[in-house]
């Protein structure tokens, strides 16, 4: 019997937000108050019109499979929706319901990628994506980001990493760790270089609704509105606040639609059938009156955790527009980033995410702060990183 795992199971790292959040549960388990900056999940519920759909849906008997692609009315909710909000007119038939936007990820790495293909992708960025790659033969190649640009990749760096062997780029905006959003011209400079190459760029809209006040010349509803032949990710998990339902959908060229299909069918079967039924409420008035009005919270959240973080004493080099994190620059505290987000959980009951679970580059520097806490778990958090920042600088 083989019980080996395989190379690619043994060079998973681990998801070290989720040994944090073990660590987190075992204090609470011991009758700690754990306040929670680390996962990115937005701490509501999911909006009770969604929720009674969903119960509908079982007692309507929809319970079995359904088409590998979604539903057709979901589909079309999903196009319909580009088009009355954006004005973006795009074919239901180019759209993939799937398990979650890493089901998407997963799918489209899988019918775009041969072994030995270079796939570009920013540092820091959602880590899961290079295990994507990997599971299929693909190699993830790393584009160091930083304050310098805006957090996001630039043509010149999708130039400078482009060799023969690449064959795309996946971009994130608003972007995980940082929240940071790509410019409209990067946006088109980085598509037209790889267009020409014959390259595919995909990009993750799924903080996609959780944005606050953009830049006029950020890309502020779908990139699709740049290029309709862009290959896009999204999810009903963030703006929806549906994580645990573990929905999401694609929007990809006719070329891939089929291909897409079948991988599906062999890989999973079909996304989950009471998900997409509940899913269709959000697109309701009310669901929809539910989502703003939680954007409005997560905003107001931000802006106390940023001021909170420059009072503990930390940097935090942008004031993201976007999804539900601050990326601080912890080298003030004299620590590196794993040993102040270990110490952090530990001595103050704060748990954070290491800037190493998102790349290398400049990781020991950083940690993400995710503001999907109430406010008053994020006024007492900020308070008790002031302590901890001041007790190891006194340390040093
Ligand atoms: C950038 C990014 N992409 C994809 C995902 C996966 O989300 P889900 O599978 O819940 O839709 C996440 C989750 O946090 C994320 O941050």
């Amino acid at each position: 019997m083989k019980t080996v795992p395989s190379k690619w199971a043994r060079r998973q790292p681990p998801f070290r937000v989720m040994e944090v959040l073990k660590r987190a549960r075992e204090l609470e388990r011991e009758g700690r108050r754990v306040i929670h900056f680390e996962v990115g999940e937005p701490d509501f519920p999911t909006a009770s019109v969604i929720v009674e759909a969903g119960k509908r849906a079982l007692d309507d008997g929809h319970t079995g499979y359904t088409e590998a692609l979604g539903i057709p009315e979901l589909r079309n909710a999903i196009a319909d929706d580009y088009r009355s909000r954006f004005g973006i007119n795009i074919e239901s038939s180019r759209i993939a319901v799937t398990s979650g936007a890493s089901g998407a990820l997963n799918l489209l790495f899988s019918v775009l990628l041969n072994p030995g293909d270079q796939v570009l992708m920013s540092d820091p960025g959602y880590p899961c994506n290079e295990a994507f790659v990997r599971l299929v033969g693909g190699e993830p190649i790393r584009m160091p980001v930083d304050q310098r640009t805006g957090y996001q990749p630039t043509v010149e760096l999708v130039k400078e990493d482009w060799t023969a062997d690449t064959v795309g780029v996946i971009l994130a905006t608003p972007s995980n760790p940082t929240g940071a959003m790509i410019q409209t011209a990067q946006l088109e400079a980085i598509n037209d270089f790889v267009v020409e190459r014959q390259g595919f760029v995909m990009v993750d809209e799924i903080y996609q609704g959780l944005v606050y006040e953009p830049d006029m010349d950020e890309v502020a509803t779908s990139s699709l509105a740049i290029d309709p032949g862009l290959i896009v990710v999204n999810s009903f998990s963030k703006y929806f606040g549906m994580t645990g339902w573990r929905l999401g959908w694609c929007v990809v060229p006719d070329l891939l639609i089929e291909a897409l299909e079948r991988a599906a069918q062999n890989l999973y079967i079909a996304p989950s059938i009471v998900a997409q039924y509940a899913a269709l409420a959000a697109y309701s008035r009310e669901g929809f009156g539910v989502s703003e009005e939680r954007r409005l919270r997560f905003q107001r959240r931000r802006d106390l955790m940023y001021e909170g973080l420059l009072d503990a004493g930390l940097e935090v080099p942008l004031k993201a527009r976007g999804a539900c994190y601050l990326y601080a620059n912890v080298s003030s505290s004299g620590i590196d980033a794993e040993t102040f987000s270990a110490r952090l959980i530990e001595e103050y009951q704060v748990a954070v995410t290491p800037g190493t679970d998102f790349g290398s580059y400049r990781a020991q520097d950083h940690v993400r702060f995710a503001y999907t806490a109430n406010e008053q778990d994020i006024r007492r958090g900020v308070e008790q990183v002031g302590h901890a920042v001041r007790r190891f600088q006194n340390e040093v």
